[in-house]
């Protein structure tokens, strides 16, 4: 676990300011700066406010100094990839000389305009910044009290930075004994034997592992410092598992996974249900490809499924010429199987005729497809289900059996002819479908089909999460939030909190008699139809505002991209809803637009007129 320091933190804090005090150029670090000597002197000059000022301004040239050297390096790239180009230059040159027109063959020259035009400018420009900053750097750098408490904090810096990502390896430990523990109760249970002695001790070591990791992460998070730069690097980390394909592993997310697997690996398919949006077939993936390691076969739940689908079809087709020949080759293998006793006229003929057939008339041959489920078996991946319960039912009896089936298994593929296959190790099945609502229009799966999955309710993340990863797709790479001003932090939170609300409101998990078309007096609490606010229509949202760099207040975004593309019934209650959390507090009916939105309604719904 513990991660071998190769440099100590006050070694690497020595090496940042020595090499800014030095510039870029120099070749020796030196070892220390002749601090101690001036430093009684220098004390006088340099006021505590003043030093503090001085380090602020280091740090932010510091970090246009990274900034540069990234857009050098990477507009250099960009402009070796095309350095034939026709310049701007020579482009408007050309442009001027009307009378050339006719000579000149504009299409190669359009054709060489490249789209990195401008980038040699542009370097030479962050070429000069850099020599600027560097020389200003040298220069603050030069007074040995700023290059001392520059270096301390470097080296504070470094520390907690090292400590938080300790905390990250503790975590990640846990989850190792988790994974560990599981593999081994699995191991045992294919081979059908309860833990033996020495697997119980086994076990308890990983308890005994995971408690004394969690005592120790919490004795690091109880320090300020490392408890805000473990959260500044767990939102980075979301950042970037949003930006590499997006599915972000909260601490609920996480839990969910390992419970997942726990079941998978006991040859226990898993059935995840829960509400429109909740992450269900996106963890079933994630947990495919991050943890299982194969890209899983994916079936793809619909009324139209048949069973040709999920197991395979008998293809008929004309081939390409490299399958003809092989097609070729398999049928006079088969062939020579099959009668031993051919002597070499009859293979002569056989092989004539079969020639003339397949190869030369290219004549339909049919070929037996497999489908999604045989495949994840006889290749030993994981098969994913979703929306499985909009196959219908008599489909889903039928691959019942197949679905427990664990590897070394055989099982007959009637389709194609009742061949025989083995169920390779790896083989598992993750299905999604909805909760049972009268909301859905649903297969209803029976009792006796679910008994043998492991059923588990995905819920909407918890709102700290939901709020966390907002805030993930709104920070850069460095942590610092782009938000033009501190209302839009303010309105970010309460985006979360009306999300949160229309989720429970949704899953019937919060009841509204006061909202729109509720009923109190025969106990009917309003409703929303169709639609949820869930992590999906929070990005659409989100999105567009950064995108358009929060240009607008939120509620423009929440309005085009989420209540206006909602079903009508639920348009009004979803303005009353938003209106709760203080969204919309100044705004006019005209500018809704929302057929059943009255002007008393909308005063009520903000708080300035009963209703
Ligand atoms: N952990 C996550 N990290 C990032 N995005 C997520 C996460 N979970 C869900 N999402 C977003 O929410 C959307 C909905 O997720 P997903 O499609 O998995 O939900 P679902 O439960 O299968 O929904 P449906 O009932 O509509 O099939 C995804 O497209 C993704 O954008
Ligand atoms: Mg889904």
């Amino acid at each position: 676990m513990q991660e071998k320091m190769k440099f100590s933190s006050g070694e690497v804090s020595r090496y940042v300011a020595n090499r800014l005090r030095q510039g870029p150029d120099h070749t020796k670090v030196e070892k220390k700066p002749k601090a101690r000597k001036s430093r009684a002197q220098g004390g006088g000059r340099l006021q505590a406010i003043e030093l503090e000022r001085v380090l602020g301004e280091l740090d932010r040239m510091e970090l246009e100094r990274q900034d540069l050297l990234r857009q050098i390096v990477s507009d250099q790239r960009l402009l070796d990839a095309g350095n034939r180009s026709t310049t701007q230059d020579e482009v408007l040159a050309m442009l001027d000389d009307s009378e050339g027109m006719e000579d000149l063959n504009m299409r190669s020259f359009t054709g060489n305009v490249s789209l990195s035009q401008g980038l040699e400018s542009s370097i030479r420009a962050a070429r000069s910044r850099l020599a600027e900053i560097r020389t200003k750097i040298g220069e603050l750098m030069d007074d040995d009290r700023v290059a001392q408490a520059y270096q301390e904090r470097v080296e504070a810096k470094v520390k907690t930075i090292r400590l938080a990502r300790n905390v990250e390896s503790l975590q990640g430990l846990i989850e190792k004994c988790d994974l560990a523990q599981m593999q081994l109760v699995a191991r045992r249970s294919s081979e059908d034997v309860t833990l033996t002695e020495a697997d119980r001790e086994t076990m308890g070591k990983y308890d005994l592992i995971r408690q004394k990791a969690r005592e120790k992460i919490d004795a690091l998070m109880g320090r300020e410092d490392v408890y805000y730069e473990t959260r500044r690097r767990g939102l980075l980390e979301f950042r970037r598992q949003l930006m590499n394909g997006g599915f972000v592993r909260t601490a609920s997310i996480r839990s969910e996974i390992m419970q997942i697997l726990s079941h998978l690996q006991l040859g226990i398919p898993v059935f995840l249900r829960g509400h429109l949006g909740v992450g269900k077939t996106e963890i079933a993936l994630h947990v495919s490809r991050k943890y299982l390691g194969h890209e899983p076969e994916f079936i793809s739940g619909s009324e139209e499924a048949t069973k040709y689908d999920i197991y395979g079809r008998t293809q008929i087709g004309v081939n390409s010429e490299r399958n003809k020949l092989q097609e070729f080759k398999r049928r006079m293998d088969e062939y020579r199987a099959l009668n031993p006793d051919a002597g070499p006229k009859e293979l002569k003929e056989v092989e004539r005729q079969y020639y003339e057939t397949i190869v030369v008339k290219g004549q339909a041959t049919s070929f037996f497809q497999y489908g999604p489920l045989v495949r994840a078996m006889k290749e030993g991946k994981p098969l994913i289900i979703d929306e499985m319960d909009g196959i219908p039912h008599s489909i889903i009896m039928r691959i019942n059996h197949a679905l427990t089936r664990k590897a070394g298994d055989r099982i007959r593929i009637q389709e194609n002819g009742g061949e025989e296959i083995t169920v390779k190790k790896g083989f598992c099945v993750i299905a999604t479908g909805n909760v049972k609502s009268a909301r859905y229009k649903r297969e209803e799966l029976d009792a006796a089909f679910l008994s043998r999955w492991w059923s588990e309710d995905i819920k909407y993340p918890p709102q700290t999460e939901t709020y966390e990863i907002l805030m993930a797709a709104l920070i850069d790479r460095r942590g610092n939030l782009q938000v033009k001003n501190p209302v839009d932090l303010e309105d970010i939170r309460r985006l979360t909190e009306a999300a949160t609300e229309i989720q429970q409101i949704f899953s019937g998990d919060h009841l509204d008699f006061l909202g729109e078309g509720a009923d109190a007096a025969r106990g009917t609490p309003a409703g929303l139809k169709k639609t949820v606010l869930s992590l999906r229509h929070l990005w659409n949202i989100v999105r567009p505002w950064k995108a358009n760099n929060f240009d607008k207040p939120v509620e423009h975004y929440i309005l085009n991209e989420f209540i206006r593309p909602a079903v009508a019934e639920d348009q009004v209650y979803l303005v009353q809803l938003f209106c709760r959390f203080r969204f919309f507090k100044t705004w006019t009916v005209e500018q809704f637009e929302v057929p059943g939105l009255t002007e008393a309604k909308l005063l009520a719904f903000q708080g300035k007129q009963a209703f």
